[in-house]
Formats: structure tokens, C-alpha cells, sequence
């Protein structure tokens, strides 16, 4: 057996240092928990960050997986599969749109609806010719590819991998007059926005920013794209994010939970005036839209309508932030909590700078909860949605001891 210390030195010593783990190695999963390689378990507060919202191994999808993994794994689209189309039917019936574009990462799903709005741009819009800006927010984060990194604005993702990108414009989040004044400048193409900020620290908009940000859109003729991969697949309570509001957007990415954390499986979903762009050899990736992925996902996704996942994560959302809020009145360490359904986050007392979150984590994690800090003093808390009310309420009261804890031997 692999122990924790030899598992960690092992990953220090052979592989990139591109992340900064956590101290605990998880060597089995179920549910809602973790167990170490010595035995002791958790209860998972990031979900890998939301992409195993229906729980670790769920067992309808581990049962997929492994059924299509027997059959067939993967053809590339040099040839029909029998799983594709029937998936592509699924998710038609789901979400509403008239065509799928299958990818594999986030990321891939970003780059691909990038490359879609420009494509729009120039061929339905008639914008000049390798001119199309598309409009981002500040704060964002889409994934690590270059063109994504060219327009963050988080000097860790960029420095040093310039040259960047151009193209993109990059107004405050949650400010619709920047939103209008940068729809009116020329070549816009599209409005790429995530419904809630996650990596930024869960930022909720303001109620009817979505709405008015689809609506300022539709008025300049700019492709509203929706990037729902950490937001989406029932995790702030609807199906996606942008339902709260009834926004339709033009593009929609989807990826981590769409296949339950069992398989890396991304979507971009839009309408055939959109997705007709794009023709043969244009775009594509060799294990784009493979039948396991086509299985797992169909499944994964089936789970979060049987079980009811999203209601779950409203009504368990709705109970967290409460208790968050009793907290916050008799601790001086948290200062707010904020979020919608499952997507919480807490904001810790310190400066931004500080290492107060990340020990908090480590005190957290020595009581049984598994969370991390996502900037600088922000722990955001993504359970799976599998989560019962009962397991909720304990967690809330590891919580609470563990920031009482630490506030009595930091005093
Ligand atoms: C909103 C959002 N978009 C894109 C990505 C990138 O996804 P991936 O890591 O699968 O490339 C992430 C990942 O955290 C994300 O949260």
C-alpha cells in the first residue's frame, strides 16, 4: 500500500509543481466521502471542483462506464458510433438547443465557443474580417489554454506565457453599463461570461444581471455564451445557473459534471443559425463525442434528474448559507458567505494575502472536511449533491468548532 507520505513525496519529486495541494492523498471514494490510503475519511467540500456533483463513484455510472468501456471506447469521427447520436438526441431534449458539439475539457469547450462566435461573427454578422472582439469579465476564469490566459486578468495564470491572444475586451463582472458600453464598440461578436464566478471566490451578479446581460445582447446582435461547466449540471440549484433568471443563452459550455467525475466529458450547445459555421475539418478532437464519454454522460446526467439534484442543492444550499449566517454572528473570523445552492463560499476575516484560509483548511481537514481556498482568504464549499440534510448539519458543525478552534488559539 501506498502511505500518504510516500504518495506525496512521490508526486513532489516526479511531477510538476503546476498545483499546491492540500497535504491528504485520497485513495478511495463514495458518496459524499474520501478515505486517505490509512483509512480515515472525509466528507469532500470541492467535489473536484463540481465535477462530482452526483457523488464519488456513483454507482449508475460506474455501471455505464464499465458497460460501454466492454463494448466499445472509441472510434475518433472518421466513422459513425452508435452512442453518439443518441446522446447528442439526449441532450437536444434536455437543454433545448439544435446541435451538440462534443469536447473533452473545459477548457476545450471555451476555445470551441470561441472559435464558434468568431466563425458567427464573420459569416452571419459580417464583421470585419479577423476583427471580432469578444467581450469577457474581469475576474473570469475559463480554463488555462493560451487564448483563455490571454484574457484573465489573474497575473499567476499569465505571466510569462505571452505572447497573448488578441481579441478579447474586459469589463468589471456584474456592470451592465461596461456591458452596454462595450457592445456598442465595433466587431463585437459575443459576451463570454460565467453566471457565477467560481475560481474568482463564488461572486454572485446582482439579481437581473443575467437577464438584462442576455437582453443587452440580443440588442447589438452579440452572442450571449454562457460558460456553465462549474456552475452548471444542477449544482447552484437549476439544471444551469442561467435558469434562475429564464436566460437563454446563444452558446452554452458545459463539462465537469456532465459526466459525474467519471470521465473527462465537455459540450457546447447553440442553435443551427450558430453551429452551421462550423463544417467538416474545421474544428474537432480525436476523443470529442467517444462513446464511453457519450454513455457516462447520458447516465450521469440521467442521475441528477432521477434523483432530484438540483432541488437537493436549492434546499440544501438555502439551509448552509443560514447556518453560515448564525456562524458569522458569533465569530469574528468569517465575515460573509455567499453563493446559490451548492456553490458557497465563506469569506475569512484576514487580508487577501494571508495564509489564514489555508490554515483553516488544514484544521478543517484534521476534523474530517476537505476544502480549499480559492483566492487568497475566500474557502469555497462545493459538497456533492448527493448530500443529505443530516450529513449537511454535521458538516456545518465541523465547521463552526473547527473556525471556533482556531479563533480561540489564535486569540
Ligand atoms: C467556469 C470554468 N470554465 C472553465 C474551466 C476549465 O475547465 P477544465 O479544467 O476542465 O479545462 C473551469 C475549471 O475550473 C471553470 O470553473
Amino acid at each position: 500500500m501506498t502511505t500518504t507520505e510516500q504518495a506525496i513525496s512521490l508526486e513532489d519529486q516526479y511531477g510538476a509543481h503546476n498545483y499546491h495541494p492540500l497535504p491528504v492523498v485520497v485513495a478511495q471514494a463514495d458518496g459524499v466521502h474520501v478515505w486517505d490510503p490509512e483509512g480515515n475519511r472525509y466528507y469532500d467540500f470541492l467535489s473536484a471542483y463540481s465535477a462530482v456533483n452526483q457523488g464519488h463513484c456513483h454507482p449508475r455510472i460506474v455501471k455505464a462506464l464499465k458497460a460501454q468501456a466492454e463494448k466499445l471506447t472509441l472510434v475518433s469521427r472518421a466513422f459513425y458510433s452508435d452512442q453518439l447520436g443518441a446522446y447528442e438526441k439526449f441532450m437536444h431534449d434536455l437543454f433545448g438547443y439544435d446541435k451538440l458539439l462534443p469536447m473533452n475539457t473545459g477548457a476545450e469547450g471555451v476555445e470551441t465557443a470561441i472559435k464558434l462566435c468568431r466563425k458567427w461573427s464573420y459569416e452571419k454578422k459580417n464583421l470585419t474580417p479577423e476583427k471580432a472582439t469578444i467581450v469577457v469579465a474581469k475576474g473570469n476564469f475559463h480554463g488555462r489554454t493560451t487564448s483563455i490566459i490571454s484574457f484573465s486578468n489573474d497575473p499567476v495564470a499569465r505571466k510569462n506565457f505571452g505572447p497573448y491572444t488578441p481579441g478579447f475586451s474586459s469589463i468589471p463582472y456584474n456592470d451592465l453599463d461596461a456591458l452596454e458600453a462595450a457592445l456598442q464598440e465595433k466587431d463585437v461578436a459575443g459576451f463570454l461570461v460565467e453566471p457565477i464566478q467560481g475560481e474568482a471566490g463564488v461572486i454572485v451578479p446582482d439579481e437581473g444581471y443575467l437577464k438584462k446581460a442576455s437582453e443587452l445582447c440580443q440588442k447589438y446582435d452579440v452572442l450571449f455564451i454562457a460558460d456553465e461547466i462549474q456552475t452548471g449540471i444542477a449544482r447552484t440549484g437549476e439544471m444551469l445557473c442561467v435558469d434562475h433568471e429564464n436566460v437563454r443563452p446563444d452558446i452554452v459550455i458545459l463539462g465537469k459534471a456532465l459526466s459525474g467525475g467519471a470521465y473527462p466529458v465537455s459540450a457546447v450547445l447553440a442553435d443551427d443559425n450558430i453551429m452551421e459555421c462550423l463544417r467538416p475539418g474545421e474544428h474537432g478532437s480525436t476523443y470529442g463525442g467517444n462513446p464511453l464519454a457519450c454513455a457516462v454522460a447520458m447516465e450521469a446526467l440521467k442521475v441528477i434528474q432521477d434523483e432530484e439534484l438540483a432541488e437537493n442543492a436549492e434546499q440544501l444550499g438555502e439551509f448552509f448559507r443560514d447556518e453560515m449566517k448564525k456562524l458569522i454572528d458569533e465569530t469574528d473570523l468569517v465575515n460573509l458567505v455567499r453563493g446559490k445552492g451548492l456553490l458557497n463560499a465563506i469569506v475569512i476575516n484576514d487580508t487577501e494575502d494571508s495564509d489564514t484560509a489555508w490554515n483553516i483548511c488544514l484544521k478543517l481537514k484534521a476534523n474530517g472536511l476537505l476544502a480549499k481556498p480559492t483566492h487568497g482568504n475566500i474557502i469555497r464549499f462545493a459538497p456533492p449533491l448527493v448530500m443529505t440534510k443530516e450529513q449537511l448539519a454535521d458538516c456545518v458543525s465541523i465547521i463552526g468548532e473547527t473556525i471556533k478552534e482556531y479563533e480561540e488559539v489564535e486569540a
